[in-house]
């Protein structure tokens, strides 16, 4: 159990995280903040006023500690419009930003477009962790996840072990889940790995893909396992497609909560965690995802696992999609 651990953003992820964080009594204190409902600078003043007096973030964190007793939960919860209430936090999981959501034609927009609106958000995390929590480990789920954690990292410099993104927990459960079902076994028996960025190039890396122990291949016709793999890259928009608003939060607040449970529990678990590279896999100072040992440190080993030529060129290719957001993202900083 840590002392505090902040989440940032109280939307739809957000939510879920300080209802697990509560129930799982993964923190004394879990305090979320969130700026929202936002002001309408156009709406008559008494509007104003009252919408002023509102905080989803409070809404939330009252409605789950009301349910505390009926989970024997004594976690404390803490919420605001302001990011004081981070303060002191051991960890803290940013959620913060837009999410993918349909256009007035029913497109929808890619991740890398968020990253203008998302980039300005992400300045203000980054600016209150430095503020009010210097030393907290940080879990970011924002959106475009390499980008967003390329940014805390630009805006914060912290050591790399404290910064991780989640998206390869997130995407490598959606694999094995296709795959379990495919295959007609448990979830539980099914070991994948999902690799490069969080996008349409991300690599579900087949050559690592077990079912109880045993290789996928031996269960899974190819053709159905490219179906699989291909589903899985575009798993997050299936999601959207079929919500109508927003996009996944039950998944990637739990894979999120993989990885906190992985640093509070000191468990040495390997995760697919977008993290600093710096030669490993032949790329060079940027965030992508590949396997590491998750412990009390963060990030305490990245793996080099042996990749077939197909998985090790996708790889490049995501790595070298990543590299692209990034130097926008080096452009954006700059202005
Ligand atoms: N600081 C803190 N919170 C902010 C800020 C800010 N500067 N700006 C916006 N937020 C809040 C919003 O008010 C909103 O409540 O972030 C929250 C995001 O929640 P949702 O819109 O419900 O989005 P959610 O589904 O939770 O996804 C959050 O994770 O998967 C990604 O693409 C997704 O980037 C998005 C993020």
């Amino acid at each position: 159990m840590l002392d505090k651990i902040g989440v940032i953003g109280g939307g739809f992820i957000g939510g879920v995280l300080v209802q697990e964080l509560a129930r799982r009594r993964l923190a004394r204190v879990v305090a979320v903040t969130d700026p929202a409902p936002f002001v309408n600078p156009n709406d008559p003043s008494e509007k104003q006023a009252v919408v002023r007096k509102q905080s989803v973030a409070q809404g939330k964190a009252l409605d789950i500690a009301e349910g505390a007793p009926l989970i024997g939960s004594d976690v404390v919860l803490q919420a605001s419009r302001d990011y004081d209430i981070l303060d002191g936090c051991d960890m803290v999981i940013n959620t913060a930003g837009v999410p993918r959501k349909a256009r007035a034609d029913g497109t929808f927009p890619s991740r890398e477009e968020l990253l203008a609106i998302n980039l300005k958000v992400t300045g203000e995390v980054a600016d209150a962790i430095r503020k009010h929590c210097p030393r907290a480990m940080i879990i970011s789920i924002a959106n475009p996840l390499d980008a967003i954690v390329y940014t805390l990292y630009k805006r914060l410099g912290v050591p790399k072990s404290r910064l991780l993104g989640m998206a390869g927990v997130l995407d490598s459960a959606r694999y094995r889940y296709f795959v379990a079902q495919e295959a007609g076994v448990s979830v539980e028996n099914v070991e994948a790995m999902v690799l490069g960025g969080h996008g349409d190039t991300m690599v579900p890396v087949r050559s690592c893909c077990r079912i109880a122990g045993m290789p996928v291949e031996s269960f899974i016709a190819p053709d159905r396992l490219d179906a699989i793999e291909d589903r899985t890259r575009k798993a997050g928009g299936e999601v959207v497609g079929l919500l109508g608003f927003g996009s996944a939060f039950v998944s990637p607040a739990l894979s999120a909560l993989e990885m906190a449970e992985a640093i509070i529990y000191d468990k040495k678990k390997i995760l697919a965690v977008c993290c600093l590279l710096q030669g490993e896999y032949g790329v060079r100072d940027l965030f992508v995802g590949v396997p590491a040992i998750i412990g009390k440190n963060g990030i305490e080993r990245i793996i080099e696992v042996d990749l077939t030529a197909q998985e090790k060129n996708g790889l490049a290719l995501s790595a070298d999609a990543v590299q692209k957001t990034c130097r926008e993202v080096d452009k954006l900083l700059r202005t």
